[in-house]
C-alpha cells in the first residue's frame, strides 16, 4: 500500500512516499481503508525527534493518529463493527496511509464528510477532557489561549454549549473566526492581562492554554494562583505548579459517536484545510508554523 514514511528525524522534508505492507488486524482491532487522516501538531513534534526522550519512535515510521474511512477487515473478537462500516477514530498504526489499524472507532453519520469527520477524534477528546478537568460550568468565564486551532475550535463551542462565557485569544486574522464560534475574541501578546481584565471585570474562573506559548504567568496573575489552569502544550507547566493534561487513553466510542452526530446536525462546526496524501510534507510544514485555523487533514484515494 501507499504510505507516508520517515526513516530519520528532521524537518518535514524527511517525509516521503513509500510502498509498505498492508497491516493485519490483531485481536480487538479493525483495519480501515483510510479516506482522510487528521494532522496534529504532535505529528511534527514526533517527526522532529524532540519527543524521543519521553516517547521514543521506532523508524521507519508512518505518522498520523486519527482516521476516517471504511472498515475492510476485522481482528479476532470484534463484534460491534462490521466490514463496510464507515467510521472515524484513533489509529493504532500511522494513518498517513491507504490502510491503518484501529481499536476505538465510532460510526460516521451519513451527513458528515470524511474531512470533517477526521477533525473530531483527537480535538474532541482533548477539548472535553480539559473542560471536565477544569470543571467548567454554566455561568462561568473561561479564558482560552490560542483557540483558533483544531482543539480550540471545538473547545470554544463545547464550553459555550455548557453555558460558559469564553474569552479566547488568537492572532489578528482569527478574531472574526473566534467570534463566529461564540467567543469574545482578543489578540495574544502584550498587555493581555489588562485586556482580559477589561473584558471580565469580575475575573476568569478557569484558564485553558492550548498554545503553549508562554501565557501561563499571565494566567496565574488573572486567576490569582495556579488553581483551575490547565495547559495541553506548555512543557514549563509543572515548574509553575500548573497541570499539564496529557493525551488520554480513555477514548470513548460513545462520546465520539455523539460528537459526530452533533457535527452532522450542524450543532458543532469544524473548519478544515485538506491536502492530498502526497503533500503530507507541505501540510506538516504548515502545521509546524503554528498558525492553522481549525484542522489540517490529508485526503487518501
Ligand atoms: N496534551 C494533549 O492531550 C494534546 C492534544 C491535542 C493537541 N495538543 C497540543 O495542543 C496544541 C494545540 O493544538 P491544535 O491542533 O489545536 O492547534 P495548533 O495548530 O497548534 O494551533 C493553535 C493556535 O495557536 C495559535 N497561536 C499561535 N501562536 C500563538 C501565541 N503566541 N499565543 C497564543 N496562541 C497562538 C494560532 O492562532 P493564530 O493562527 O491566530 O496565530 C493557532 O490557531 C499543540 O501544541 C498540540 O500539540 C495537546
Amino acid at each position: 500500500m501507499k504510505a507516508i514514511v520517515f526513516d530519520q528525524f528532521g524537518g518535514p522534508d524527511v517525509l516521503h512516499e513509500a510502498d509498505i505492507e498492508v497491516p493485519q488486524p490483531g485481536p480487538g482491532q479493525v483495519r480501515v481503508r483510510v479516506k482522510a487522516a487528521g494532522l496534529n501538531a504532535l505529528d511534527g513534534k514526533i517527526r522532529s525527534g524532540m519527543l524521543e526522550t519521553v516517547r521514543p519512535t521506532t523508524l521507519p515510521a508512518v505518522p498520523g493518529g486519527e482516521l476516517a474511512g471504511v472498515v475492510d477487515a476485522l481482528g479476532e473478537g470484534v463484534s460491534d463493527v462490521h466490514v463496510g462500516d464507515e467510521v472515524l477514530g484513533w489509529s493504532d498504526t500511522g494513518s498517513y496511509a491507504q490502510y491503518a489499524l484501529a481499536t476505538t472507532v465510532a460510526p460516521k453519520p451519513a451527513g458528515l464528510d470524511w474531512q470533517h469527520a477526521v477533525a473530531l477524534p483527537v480535538a474532541g477528546e482533548t477539548a472535553e477532557r480539559v473542560l471536565n478537568l477544569l470543571g467548567v460550568a454554566a455561568g462561568e468565564t473561561v479564558l482560552m489561549h490560542g483557540a483558533s486551532g483544531a482543539v480550540g475550535t471545538l473547545a470554544v463551542q463545547l464550553a459555550t454549549a455548557r453555558g460558559a462565557r469564553v474569552i479566547a485569544t488568537a492572532g489578528p486574522s482569527n478574531q472574526d473566526y473566534l467570534t463566529s464560534l461564540g467567543a469574545t475574541a482578543t489578540v495574544y501578546g502584550e498587555r493581555l492581562v489588562e485586556r482580559v481584565q477589561a473584558l471580565a471585570p469580575d475575573g476568569v474562573d478557569a484558564v485553558f492554554d492550548l498554545a503553549g506559548k508562554g501565557a501561563l504567568e499571565d494566567s496565574i496573575t488573572l486567576r490569582g494562583g495556579t488553581e483551575r489552569i490547565v495547559t495541553i502544550a506548555d512543557f514549563g507547566a509543572r515548574q509553575l505548579g500548573i497541570t499539564f493534561s496529557q493525551g488520554s487513553q480513555e477514548r470513548s466510542t460513545a462520546r465520539l459517536a455523539a460528537l459526530a452526530q452533533d457535527a452532522a446536525a450542524g450543532k458543532v462546526v469544524t473548519t478544515v484545510t485538506a491536502y492530498p496524501l502526497g503533500q503530507a510534507a507541505t501540510a506538516q510544514q504548515v502545521s509546524d508554523a503554528g498558525h492553522v485555523r481549525g484542522k489540517l487533514v490529508l485526503t487518501v484515494d
